[in-house]
């Protein structure tokens, strides 16, 4: 999945039993062809949210952080068919690939890109009023309270609210790593898991992927 970011024999084998998804396997040669990084969220992963997507029955969702439009033709794909992701991205160049990706894929209609710091325009989707079912939070991991907390409001509910990355390549639990980073996201995963708001589990294969209901 991302960079040298090494598997366990188990996500190996598992991984392993998919077919490779062209479509996919195209954004990663895409994405990486552009100098950007190879963290794209992990296939298995991928295809949870696609799942989840689709079990919620989505109409629209919200991505904060695009990256090379991986997760975004994984959104998509769940999607009702008159369902809409908005993703969320700070670097134009990044929602330039991006688009350019997931048009490729098929979804350049289902998918529109704001461009800009996610505060600003998380603050700008309340002001509107605007309302999501499904939430990927995949983004500058200092801010994954404020995103959660932003996507908490822009809520239906029963929404689900998915967060990418919650172990940081094992730093989470080296206790030699005291990062901005990795200190926060070590507090955003225990409010987290006691969060009252939510229903909520955390899953521990590859990077970590935390899920919840909105209550
Ligand atoms: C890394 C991976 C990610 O998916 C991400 O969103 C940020 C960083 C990483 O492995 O460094
Ligand atoms: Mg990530």
């Amino acid at each position: 999945m991302s960079l040298e970011q090494s598997l366990s024999a188990e996500e190996q084998y598992v991984d392993r039993l998919y077919s490779p998804d062209a479509v996919l396997e195209k954004i990663k040669q895409q994405t990486a062809a552009h100098g950007m990084p190879d963290i794209a969220v992990s296939d298995g992963y991928g295809r949870l949210i696609t799942m989840l997507v689709s079990m919620n029955k989505t109409k629209q969702a919200l991505e904060i952080g695009a990256l090379g439009g991986y997760s975004g033709v994984c959104i998509a794909r769940g999607l009702q068919p008159d369902g809409h992701l908005t993703s969320l991205e700070l670097l134009p160049a990044y929602a330039e690939v991006a688009k350019q990706n997931v048009t490729e894929a098929g979804f350049g209609e289902a998918i529109s890109y704001i461009v800009g710091d996610a505060k600003q325009s998380l603050a700008q989707l309340v002001e509107e009023n605007k309302r999501f079912d499904f939430f990927f939070i995949d983004a500058d991991k200092e801010g994954y309270q404020t995103y959660l907390e932003f996507a908490i409001k822009l809520a239906n509910k029963n929404a689900l609210i998915i967060v990418d990355n919650i172990l940081l390549r094992g730093r989470i639990l080296n206790e030699q790593k005291q990062g901005p980073a990795v200190r926060a996201v070590r507090e955003f995963n225990i409010n987290f898991a006691s969060d009252t708001r939510l229903e909520s589990t955390i899953l521990p294969g590859y990077d970590g992927l935390a899920i919840a209901r909105v209550k």
